[in-house]
């Protein structure tokens, strides 16, 4: 049988620093308000050219070079974006893939929000244990600031861009395999956290001007209270079905929303501060891009080691939610 690896790790974010003094200039906020409530400090923000494909492809490349599979041997692309080039078509996964010169690879998107990453990884195994596919690249990639209303201070001091990929490829070596991935959702909840204009559930005409612009919305209060929980239940669940005890986590890798989100699931699992990757205070919330950013940022700190295990868990609109456990298994 096949079993999926997790091979390698790169991520992109703009020069371009938006400072939470910045922020207070625009909207009544604070550094300290936001520092105390959410342990960001800054964010990145895209060149008003830039897309997200093209982040997306930045951080592929690092991936792929640092994988030892070539290009050619890529036969799926899949990205995690809920701020894609184009809304409907075509994907950005398969612009990426074009851009990366990558030939008649599968390519998609999903749309699982901050939980994508966490879902194309889940999609990346099925497909390769289940023998259909051998290589696969997977990308978190978003230009948040498209879709944030810069007028809302409960959400524009949360979101940043940026982008992170992986590379997921079939091993005959157990030991080298991704363990477990759990993915949910919960339709319920989703007015907690969305883009309520521009699609047709919309009361707008999608066309229709001002009305197309597709800002994010949130009912931040309830929607902290939804993730600790979630989040919680989450890890704990993947670890008891893998009878793996928290202590030998190497690396928990949080979505990186909020510091007071990551420290009370951290608490509850009772993992010590060098366990926790942090990026929240330097990129803010990315999204789909926020837990390949931080694996990145352990990774190029050589922190990352071959049979390290990481535990990913990841919370965000839909509801959606999902949790991982897996070695890195780097080829080179
Ligand atoms: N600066 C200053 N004051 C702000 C503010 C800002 N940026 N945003 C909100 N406030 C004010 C509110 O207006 C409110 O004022 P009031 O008491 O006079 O009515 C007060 O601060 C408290 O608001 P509340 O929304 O209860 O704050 P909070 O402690 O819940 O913090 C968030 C707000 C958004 C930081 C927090 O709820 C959060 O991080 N939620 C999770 C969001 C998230 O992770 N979303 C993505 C999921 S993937």
């Amino acid at each position: 049988m096949a079993y999926a690896a997790f091979r390698s790790i790169g991520a992109y974010a703009p020069s371009k620093i938006l400072t939470n003094e910045e922020l207070s200039a625009m909207v009544d906020t604070s550094d300290d308000w936001i520092t105390k409530r959410t342990g960001i400090k800054e964010r990145r923000i895209a060149a008003k050219d830039e897309t997200t494909s093209d982040m997306g492809v930045k951080a592929a490349l690092k991936a792929l070079e640092r994988s030892g599979i070539e290009k050619s041997e890529i036969d799926m692309v899949i990205c995690a974006t809920i701020s894609p080039d184009y809304f409907c078509m075509p994907s950005t996964a398969a612009i990426i893939a074009t851009k990366l010169g990558i030939k008649n690879a599968t390519a998609f998107d999903i749309s699982a929000a901050c939980t994508g990453f966490v879902y194309i990884l889940s999609i990346a195994k099925a497909f390769i244990e289940s023998g259909m596919k051998r290589n696969i690249l997977i990308i978190g990639a978003e230009k948040l600031s498209a879709i944030t209303d810069y007028t809302d201070r409960g959400t524009c001091i949360l979101f940043g861009d940026g982008a992170g990929a992986a590379v997921i490829s079939a091993t005959e070596d157990k030991d080298e395999a991704i363990i477990d991935v759990h993915t949910g959702a919960d339709g319920e909840y989703a007015d907690l956290l969305m883009t309520p204009n521009g699609g047709s559930g919309s009361a707008h005409d999608a066309l229709e001007g001002e009305a197309a612009g597709c800002f994010m919305q949130m009912k931040g209060n309830e929607t902290f209270k939804v993730a600790v929980r979630t989040l919680t239940k989450d890890v704990v669940d993947i670890l008891a079905t893998n009878n793996i005890a928290s202590s030998e986590i190497k690396h928990f890798v949080p979505h990186q929303a909020n510091y007071r989100i990551i420290k009370a699931v951290g608490d509850a699992l009772e993992l010590k501060e060098e366990q926790v990757v942090l990026t929240v205070h330097k990129y803010g919330n990315t999204s789909g891009a926020s837990i390949p950013m931080a694996i990145n940022e352990i990774y190029e700190n050589g922190k990352l080691l071959k049979g390290e295990l990481m535990l990913l868990d990841a919370f965000g609109g839909g509801l959606t939610w999902g949790s991982a456990l897996v070695p890195f298994s780097p080829l080179k």
